[in-house]
């Protein structure tokens, strides 16, 4: 079945190169972000684990626990684990399951049977401290995700959990924001102290509130 936003992300225990893992348990208080990666040992896989390991500090910055997953048992991910961080010039700083019974790639729908019988596409679920499904995003085995982006997207997400704010089209961190809809011109002009630009009744940008 397919996960939608707003659910809660399944729970499962599972095998990691650190070790057993309950999710919840793990994922705690912190938001989350779980990614798979087709197969061990495949080239455009080395590259992404290699840009998280490098980014791990972002992530934890933000307060995001990562943890990616293949089909592979964990024997394999501890042999493909030194050529990540000789290729990449990194120490591997976060767990990936060993997902070889793919109870976990079943569970979050990242096998699409007509991309590919046996692996999983490139999926990535960012989950709240609620524990629910914020984000999803499935990009295909040939199609590397960009990182930058993943965090780009965390920045909004955590803003617009707090604040009745939207992010427009190529928002960045520190970009000005836009007033939800729900919000009227005259209540968002005492909610953002900073000030209200209206270029629609529609459409009124402020400040990012919380820079
Ligand atoms: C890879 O992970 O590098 C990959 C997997 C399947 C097709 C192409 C690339």
């Amino acid at each position: 079945m397919s996960i939608r936003l707003g659910d809660i992300a399944p729970n499962f225990t599972a095998k990691t190169t650190e070790g057993t893992i309950d999710f919840h348990e793990w994922l705690g208080e912190s938001w989350g972000m779980l990614f798979s990666h087709p197969a061990d040992f495949t080239p455009v896989c080395t590259t992404e684990l290699g840009k998280t390991a490098l980014l791990k500090g972002e992530f934890e910055a933000k307060g995001v626990k990562v943890i990616a997953v293949s089909v592979d048992d964990l024997d394999s991910h501890n042999k493909w684990v030194p050529d990540i961080e000789e290729i990449n010039g990194v120490t591997m700083n976060f767990p990936i399951i060993a997902d070889e019974d793919r109870k976990v790639a079943t569970l979050y729908d990242m096998i699409h049977p007509n991309a590919s019988e046996k692996a999983t596409v490139r999926s990535v679920f960012i989950i709240g401290p609620d524990k629910k499904v914020k984000l999803t995003l499935t990009y295909p085995a040939s199609t590397g995700r960009n990182f930058h982006e993943l965090l780009r997207v965390i920045d909004s997400l955590q803003l617009t959990a707090n604040y009745s704010v939207a992010t427009p089209a190529d928002w960045q961190d520190g970009d000005k924001v836009i007033v939800v809809p729900a919000i009227s011109t005259e209540d968002a002009i005492k909610k953002f102290p900073k000030g209200i630009d209206e270029v629609r009744p529609y459409l009124r940008y402020t400040p990012q509130p919380n820079k």
